[in-house]
């Protein structure tokens, strides 16, 4: 046998001596010091619910790739809000899953004031009125090609998606709507729909601008839940941000902002929690993350397979947002997290 003598574990000198008497230990030891110390916390008050709709009566369509989610009919969206207000939830992001019927080359539709979107802003705004509505403005869900802006000869033209986006947030905002949340990362769009809302009266409607928004494996999910997944062809590389880039994602941030962009906006959320803080770092301006679809789909997929504490991740994720620097976050989660924050 080889005879190697064991290593002193810690040489000669005592731990003591190696820390210089500091043990940062100390304050972990018990509950209530780990709850002394503890630097940040979450709150119901960090919370913005996504929440998708169909139109109908009564109705709730699972969603399969995002267990415990569900499409909602307006009348159910209005419980849902009341439920949510009850909780203390300070506000909703309304995705419609439009009517194929209603989806064309343009995305016209997101042009009718009595489109689904808006039903539903105005329905949560009268029953509700206590709670915040945050809508998207993007093309998505009512194009028959998935894209966020109007293709034409096989490009995402800006100016004209622009133009049709700030018409839109108008109608959205004499629905009701409290924050414009465009989505589709055209050129100019924050300045356009700035100007379109003070023309035509909303001048206190804000906009969070989704300014870093990545190109993304992570909104699986999503596309299912709203009906684009089947029909999208191609990726959306040519508008959303390059992954890889953060310097440039900065930018976008700045440019958004010079805009008049009220808010921030950083999705997907857990893979770019670098991004978060150097933009809070940056600006100093109420940032928000986005844990998009599939972040809470693989949460609820390790849980349901039992390999994590899916109610403790929750959590864990949403702390970490917290951390990065965020004022708060749209999840999926929401009404779970605030029940037990409550209990
Ligand atoms: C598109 C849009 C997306 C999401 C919300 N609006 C991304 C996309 O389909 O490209 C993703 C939300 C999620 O994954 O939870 N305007």
């Amino acid at each position: 046998m080889n005879k190697i003598s064991r290593p002193k574990a810690a040489g000669n000198r005592s731990v003591d001596e190696i820390t210089g008497s500091r043990r940062l230990r100390r304050m972990r030891k018990a509950d209530w010091s780990r709850r002394l110390v503890q630097e940040n916390h979450l709150t119901v008050d960090d919370l913005i619910w996504p929440i998708f709709i169909i139109d109908g009566e009564s109705r709730r369509e699972p969603i399969p790739a995002m267990p415990g989610v569900f499409r909602l009919t307006p009348d159910l969206a209005v419980k849902e809000a009341e439920r949510a207000a009850r909780l203390g939830i300070p506000a909703l992001a309304t995705f419609p899953n439009v009517d194929m019927k209603f989806r064309d080359q343009t995305g016209s539709h997101i042009l009718e004031a009595d489109n689904l979107i808006n039903r539903v802003t105005r329905a949560i705004k009268d029953a509700v009125p206590e709670i915040g509505v945050i809508t998207d403005v993007a093309l998505d869900p009512f194009t028959t090609h998935g894209h966020d802006g109007i293709l034409r000869d096989g490009i995402i033209v800006n100016d004209e998606t622009v133009e049709q986006v700030a018409a839109a947030a108008v109608l959205q905002a004499a629905a009701g709507a409290d924050i414009i949340a465009p989505s589709d990362m055209m050129d100019g769009r924050v300045g356009a729909i700035r100007d379109a809302l003070d023309a035509n009266g909303f001048s206190d409607v804000a906009i969070m601008s989704y300014a870093t928004k990545f190109a993304s494996a992570f909104y699986g999910p999503y596309r299912e839940a709203i009906g684009t997944s089947g029909l999208l062809k191609g990726d959306k590389k040519t508008y959303y941000l390059d992954h890889a880039n953060s310097d440039e994602a900065v930018r976008e941030a700045e440019q958004d902002l010079a805009e008049g962009a009220d808010m921030l906006m950083v999705k997907p959320g857990l893979p770019y929690l670098d991004i978060i803080r150097r933009l809070k770092d940056e600006f100093q301006m109420p940032t928000f993350a986005y844990q998009v679809s599939g972040e809470y789909s693989m949460i609820k997929a390790a849980a349901a397979n039992g390999w994590i504490d899916g109610d403790k991740a929750m959590m864990e994720s949403l702390l970490a947002f917290k951390r990065a620097g965020c004022d708060g976050i749209l999840t999926y989660f929401a009404p779970q997290v605030a029940e037990m924050l409550k209990g």
